[in-house]
């Protein structure tokens, strides 16, 4: 598969197979992804990746602390969406939805998908990944980098991922389980695996804007 193919192919996964994956892939595909770029090449991700039994822990223990537990992310979530992004995140959200046959207002429905996050979509492995709490946007984005970069290095190694951000919901949690340091700041997990092409989820598409929406050429 060339670059150009696994972008395409790319999607979030969110329902895997149990077998877990050879350490050596994983190594193979976090290596690769050490490549991406970042300002002054400082390299600001850091990053735990689970073993199975490790993911199985750390899922009982999210799925405890959504019912103990208050969100308290590290770094802010979003919590207002003007237009046009209300309109991309409501799209999204029915596409999910839809997938699951889960309806408009079945409320309980949205709590059970929302509460897979913390079964980790039932993936084998789980990555982590904090930054120093002292670094800012520019940081921050050499992170989003590495992770677009990790994700297409997986899709093209045959790997199956989602971006979580409802695993920083409690960072305290992984910072106990997994040995974070206090002074990194936990921005988002990624479940990941191979993925259960059975499963309907994982028909979920999402669609993108058209090229004007996003980007202007000047000068032409
Ligand atoms: C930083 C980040 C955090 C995300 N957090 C979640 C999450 O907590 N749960 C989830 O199901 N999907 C999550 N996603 C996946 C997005 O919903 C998904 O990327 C988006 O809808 C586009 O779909 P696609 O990845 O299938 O192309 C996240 C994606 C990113 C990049």
């Amino acid at each position: 598969m060339d670059s150009h193919e696994a972008i395409l192919a790319r999607h979030s996964a969110r329902a895997f197979r149990p077998e877990a994956v050879p350490r050596e892939v994983l190594e193979r595909v976090f290596t690769l992804a050490q490549r991406a770029p970042s300002w002054c090449n400082i390299q600001p991700w850091r990053v735990c990746v689970t073993a199975p039994e490790v993911t199985r822990e750390l899922s009982k223990l999210l799925l405890a602390a959504t019912s103990t537990m208050a969100i308290e992310p590290d770094f802010a979530f979003p919590t207002k969406y003007p237009e046009p992004y209300s309109k991309h995140r409501r799209e999204c959200g029915a596409a999910l939805y839809g997938a699951m046959g889960v309806g408009r207002d079945d409320g309980e429905g949205r709590r059970r998908a929302w509460l897979r996050n913390y079964e980790i979509f039932d993936a084998p492995h789980a990555a982590v990944v904090s930054m120093d709490r002292r670094w800012g946007t520019y940081p921050a984005i050499d992170v989003g980098v590495w992770l677009g970069t990790l994700l297409v290095a997986m899709t093209a190694e045959g790997l199956a991922a989602c971006p979580q951000a409802a695993l920083a919901a409690y960072p305290s949690v992984l910072r106990e389980l997994l040995h974070i340091p206090a002074d990194e700041g936990v921005l988002f997990g990624i479940a990941l695996g191979f993925e259960d092409g059975a499963a309907p989820v994982n028909a979920c598409r999402t669609t993108r804007s058209p090229l004007a929406e996003n980007v202007r050429f000047v000068g032409f």
